[in-house]
């Protein structure tokens, strides 16, 4: 058992093979911060509390409280903001009573809280993955009175790092086309609040992440770092506030700006999970921890370890020109050059065949489609394939029989103009109704088109965000119960259609975070796959998420490029490719026989090379932010295999690349490479492979196996 609590103290431990959490009960009874940082095997080594009697202040040096509710003199970002029916605001919250035990495989740690005078109990509650360092948090709120209390904040957690220390940020920020950009900052003292408001998405302007590491010391494989992730994919913020007393605190959850929660007598409200986790050996053991989070807890578990088929997808090269004939005849170039999977993108429903009007109507367009999609469903499964349809179940053209029979689903006030964004509405996926009518018509496309995978899109952000028929008090909560009714929906996908993949994609990478970890196969990157964007793009995706679920519309993207016009050559987007989620978008009917069969030579190498890729941990040797060139190293769970992808964009002079020293190998192992090449792991790590890249969009690709 990693938790454990010393009687006596009320000190509760948590450890993990390299950290400790701790907190306890001070004199007054209130729940304060011990410390989270590199082991401490000793109990007796860390301070006792219990005769604190001094109230938690942040005008002191002293431990804050656990879960900051403003008590006192606590000016700090509250996780928690409560109006009782009196109309007093602000909780105090002392200790109850704790529960250590097991879940699904975890530890779990329960604190119990009270206020002191209201009928409110929060518990907070520590899980511990094991086998990692990672620890999540959350808090459940309760009303246990008669009446209402409103909450105007109700985050996950708030933590406090070491204090006195001088702290660097890393996060990442954005753009449509421009996801997952790494960015890196000292903290001053004051509050830097990452956050979204966008209502349906938590990204791609911020990520709900954050990296701490002490005056940038930190490199990929050296140096403490303190992160987080918030499993929520909505209104978000994490707040970093440093104060007078150079105490760093974190609070960070669901964000408070625009919504409240009325809480019901007897009510509870679980808030989502924060996975903090500590490394002591760089920024590369936190993306490792990260990816054994997934693996091993929270990727959709039949699937987490299959490999990734193939996919062709219609997107770039058709958009909405699509009919049957041209898809039949498409399937079938697609199966020659080895696709496994044929998805049908955006525009094969009635009235689509813009943007502008059909989102909503969920049956095969009669003219363009008048067999329905079996017809191309059976062809494709005939020929080998699996079959795939595109669907964004969230949103509606007001030109569509959806929104003439059910204006009020959408979500708007009615004394305000409804602003329209690619000529869409967002469904209202708080109420039931509008729940329980996704979720049907998504078992009727997945049967009655025997659906392998569904790519679930999501194309625009909330505004007016009105809910004219809600009950009267529970209007705030419109973003936070559309949310838990979307991950209802998905958890019902996932339950009914347990062989079904799934692709999350949000107008490219928005929806890209921890809180669709659990639903989703397939994350779609970013709408960009021009290759020298994604030299940037794949190394912000694979800090925090696996490779093979970096998905697109076509990872081997059309050249000229549909985002930049950029042309670049078949293989350096076919080895650019071979780092995800592999998916062709090219105009196979137009493509000449000389690049049909380049393209089936590429996908017979992937196939060749992706065992070694799927269940891999990444490594950035060499980033495109520092250099014209970008090196990826991809290594197998097991250690065994692994794969170094090498990209070079504008390379100047006679430029030659230093020995590329790998990473994460084993250092007496004897490697071979698949040209002959042997050598020690020491070898590959210390002094590192030469490699050549000559020319523009030059790439490299090689293997290196373990030699038993
Ligand atoms: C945005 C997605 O990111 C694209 O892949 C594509 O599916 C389009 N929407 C279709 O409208």
């Amino acid at each position: 058992m990693s938790i454990q609590m010393l009687d006596g103290r009320k000190l509760f431990l948590i450890q993990t093979p390299h950290a400790t959490y701790a907190l306890a009960v001070d004199g007054r009874q209130r729940l304060r911060h011990v410390y989270w940082g590199a082991k401490i095997s000793r109990p007796e080594d860390l301070p006792d509390l219990a005769g604190q009697q001094e109230a938690a202040s942040a005008n002191r040096w002293q431990a804050p409280q656990e879960y900051r509710t403003g008590e006192g003199f606590d000016f700090a970002e509250p996780a928690l903001e409560a109006v009782f029916s009196d109309r007093v605001a602000g909780a105090q919250l002392a200790y109850r009573g704790s529960r250590i035990g097991q879940e699904n495989g975890l530890d779990v740690l329960s604190i119990v809280l009270e206020d002191t005078h209201y009928p409110l109990e929060v518990t907070l509650q520590y899980r511990h993955y094991p086998g990692t360092d990672l620890i999540s948090r959350n808090s459940v709120i309760r009303n246990t009175g008669r009446e209402p209390i409103i909450l105007k904040a109700m985050k996950s957690a708030s933590l406090a790092m070491p204090r006195g220390y001088a702290w660097r940020l890393t996060h990442m920020a954005g753009n449509w086309a421009k996801e997952f950009q790494k960015e890196q900052l000292m903290l001053t003292h004051g509050k830097l609040v990452i956050e979204n408001r966008r209502g349906t998405s938590s990204g791609p302007q911020a990520v709900p992440f954050f990296a701490l590491d002490e005056q940038g010391q930190a490199t990929a494989a050296n140096g403490e770092v303190w992160y987080g992730v918030l499993h929520w994919s909505g209104d978000f913020s994490i707040a970093l506030e440093t104060d007078p007393f150079d105490q760093t605190a974190i609070t960070a959850g669901i964000s408070a700006a625009g919504s409240s929660w009325r809480l019901k007598p007897q009510e509870q409200l679980t808030t989502p999970l924060l996975t903090l986790g500590y490394s002591a050996a760089g920024f590369d053991a936190m993306s490792e921890a990260l990816y054994d989070l997934q693996f091993d807890f929270l990727a959709p578990r039949a699937k987490a370890h299959q490999v990734r088929p193939i996919i062709y997808n219609s997107w770039y090269p058709y958009q909405f020109a699509i009919d049957e004939g041209k898809l039949l005849s498409l399937a079938e170039k697609a199966a020659a050059i080895g696709a496994e999977l044929f998805v049908i993108d955006d525009g094969w429903f009635r009235g689509r065949t813009d943007d502008r009007a059909g989102l909503g109507d969920w049956v095969a367009c009669p003219d363009r489609f008048p067999r329905g999609l079996e017809a191309i469903a059976d062809r494709c499964h005939e020929l080998g394939m699996q079959f795939g349809l595109w669907v964004e179940p969230e949103m509606v053209n007001p030109d569509s029989d959806l929104y003439r029979a059910h204006p009020d689903w959408v979500i708007h006030q009615p004394t305000r103009e409804k602003t329209l964004q690619r000529n869409q509405l967002v469904l209202n996926f708080a109420r039931d109704d509008v729940r329980d009518f996704a979720i049907a018509m998504l078992d009727r496309l997945i049967k009655d088109y025997r659906l392998d995978y569904l790519k679930w899109d999501m194309n625009r952000y909330m505004t007016e965000p009105g809910w004219p028929d809600a009950t009267a008090g529970e209007e705030g909560s419109l973003k936070i119960r559309y949310l838990f009714n979307l991950y209802q929906v998905w958890d019902h996908l996932n339950r009914s259609h347990p062989q079904v993949l799934f692709e999350n994609c949000a107008h490219g990478g928005a929806r890209a975070d921890f809180g669709m970890v659990p639903y989703a196969d397939r994350i779609n990157r970013s709408d960009n796959a021009d290759p020298v964007d994604v030299m940037k793009l794949h190394e912000g995706f694979t800090t925090l998420f696996l490779p093979k679920t970096a998905g697109g519309a076509g990872n081997i993207s059309p050249s000229p490029n549909t985002i930049n016009g950029r042309v670049t050559p078949l293989s350096f987007r076919a080895h650019m490719g071979m780092m995800g989620s592999m998916s062709v978008g090219i105009n196979l009917l137009q493509s000449p026989p000389e690049e049909l069969s380049e393209l089936r030579t590429w996908l017979e190498t992937f196939k060749r090379l992706r065992p070694d890729l799927q269940d891999a941990y990444v490594y950035l040797l060499a980033s495109a932010y520092r250099h014209p060139y970008a090196i990826f190293q991809y290594v197998n769970r097991a250690r065994t295999a692994t794969t170094l992808f090498a990209f070079g964009h504008g390379l100047n002079f006679q430029q030659q690349l230093p020995l590329i020293r790998l990473r994460g190998l084993q250092p007496d192992a004897v490697y071979t490479c698949e040209d002959g090449r042997r050598l020690s792991g020491q070898a590959l790590m210390n002094r590192g492979v030469p490699i050549r890249l000559r020319g523009d969009y030059a790439s490299h690709v090689e293997t290196w196996r373990r030699h038993d």
